[in-house]
């Protein structure tokens, strides 16, 4: 490659790892006693199974596999990366944040080759994979660097309240990891543009407090020295219809706003992939753009809700059963907590 050459960034591998549990929305009912029905769930949001993680394993380990695997497709060594970015909004730790854990995993600090490869966390929930995403080409379109690796992991299991009390919220997410290798190259392909937004005033709406770093201690604590979490602030809380409401607008707009930017018309996008937080918003915006169903892929039935993992996992399925295919034209789309939301076009 010449300095005179322009960069391009494009995904050279993709890779996903989902924990082998299913837990299907008769599960929630039979085992965990959540007062819901199947048709109710499947009504609602098209989920009918997701898949949680056994005590121990972490959104790092899920990150992980997830990472090998798109290594592998990539044809590079972990050795050869120049940055991770990790996305979670269910890291192991308050800190250090969960993009260390993966590095140590990838076994990058051990022997005379260790190389310590540089670890940014990225902290925004459903866009969590396009705001990380865009960050790996802006470093490759730059020359900073010439691999990325982006990870999306969550392990939602463990933090959701599976009792019918919360059963608005946990009925929705679920386990996985999917990662993508994000690559230099000369050639006129890759990632075209990636746009993003966030609305801060909105940042209640769908949020998951712990602790307030405000308060004093940041967690109470009771008479025996312990903190004591509520559960209104241990539990994800959410505002159902106003997430589905702006979900709707944000993806619609944020996608328009790629086509516009880059004079593509829909119509010469071959695949849709949009976040995969509730099969009714993306049909919604999928009618509203008049979208053909068959290029809006979705897996959400399958998995659930998996935050940051959504887009990478349907794009690494995409590409092992066949659908994804180099020469495609792509647009992603997520919309999340935060408000966040975000596109980005590529010619994979
Ligand atoms: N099973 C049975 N009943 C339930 C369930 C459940 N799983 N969850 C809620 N209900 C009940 C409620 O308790 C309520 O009962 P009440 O009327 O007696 O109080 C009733 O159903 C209606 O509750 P709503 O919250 O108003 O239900 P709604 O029709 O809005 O559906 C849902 C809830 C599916 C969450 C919907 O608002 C939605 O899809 N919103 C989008 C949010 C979303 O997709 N979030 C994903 C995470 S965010 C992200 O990834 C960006």
């Amino acid at each position: 490659m010449t300095a005179a050459q322009p960069i391009n960034a494009y995904i050279s591998g993709t890779g996903f790892y989902v924990p082998p549990r299913i837990v299907t929305n008769d599960d929630l009912v039979n085992g965990y006693g959540i007062e819901t029905t199947n048709e109710w769930i499947i009504q609602r949001t098209g989920i009918e199974a997701r898949r949680y993680a056994e005590r121990g394993v972490g959104s790092a380990e899920l990150g992980a596999r997830a990472a090998e695997d798109a290594l592998a497709d990539a044809g590079i060594a972990a050795t050869d990366l120049d940055l991770i970015v990790f996305a979670t909004l269910s890291p192991e730790y308050a800190f250090p944040g969960s993009g260390v854990l993966l590095q140590h995993r990838l076994g990058l600090n051990e022997g005379p080759n260790a190389r310590h490869v540089p670890a940014l966390d990225v902290r925004n929930q459903c866009s969590g994979f396009l705001y990380g995403l865009t960050t790996a080409n802006a470093m490759v379109r730059s020359g900073a660097a010439r691999h990325v690796l982006v990870v999306g992991a969550e392990t939602h299991s463990a933090a959701l309240d599976l009792t019918t009390r919360g059963r608005t919220v946990s009925s929705l997410f679920g386990d996985g990891a999917g990662a993508v290798v994000v690559s230099a190259t000369t050639e006129d392909r890759g990632i075209r543009g990636c746009y993003l937004g966030a609305d801060g005033s909105q940042a209640e709406t769908l949020c998951q407090r712990v602790w307030d770093i405000r308060e004093r201690p940041f967690i109470p604590l009771g008479e025996d020295g312990w903190g004591r979490v509520s559960p209104e602030h241990m539990y994800a809380h959410m505002d159902g219809r106003m997430v589905f409401k702006h979900a709707i607008a944000k993806m619609t707009g944020v996608l328009k706003q790629a086509c516009d930017d880059l004079h593509v018309g829909l119509d010469d996008i071959d695949l849709f992939f949009f976040h995969q937080a509730n099969l009714r918003i993306n049909q919604y915006v999928a009618e509203l753009l008049k979208l053909p169903a068959d290029k809006v892929p979705h897996n959400i039935e399958r998995y659930g809700n998996t935050t940051a993992a959504t887009l990478p996992i349907l794009l690494a399925e995409a590409v092992d059963d066949g659908r994804l295919r180099p020469g495609a034209k792509i647009a992603l789309v997520a919309f999340g907590s935060g408000f966040t939301w975000g596109s980005a076009i590529i010619d994979w």
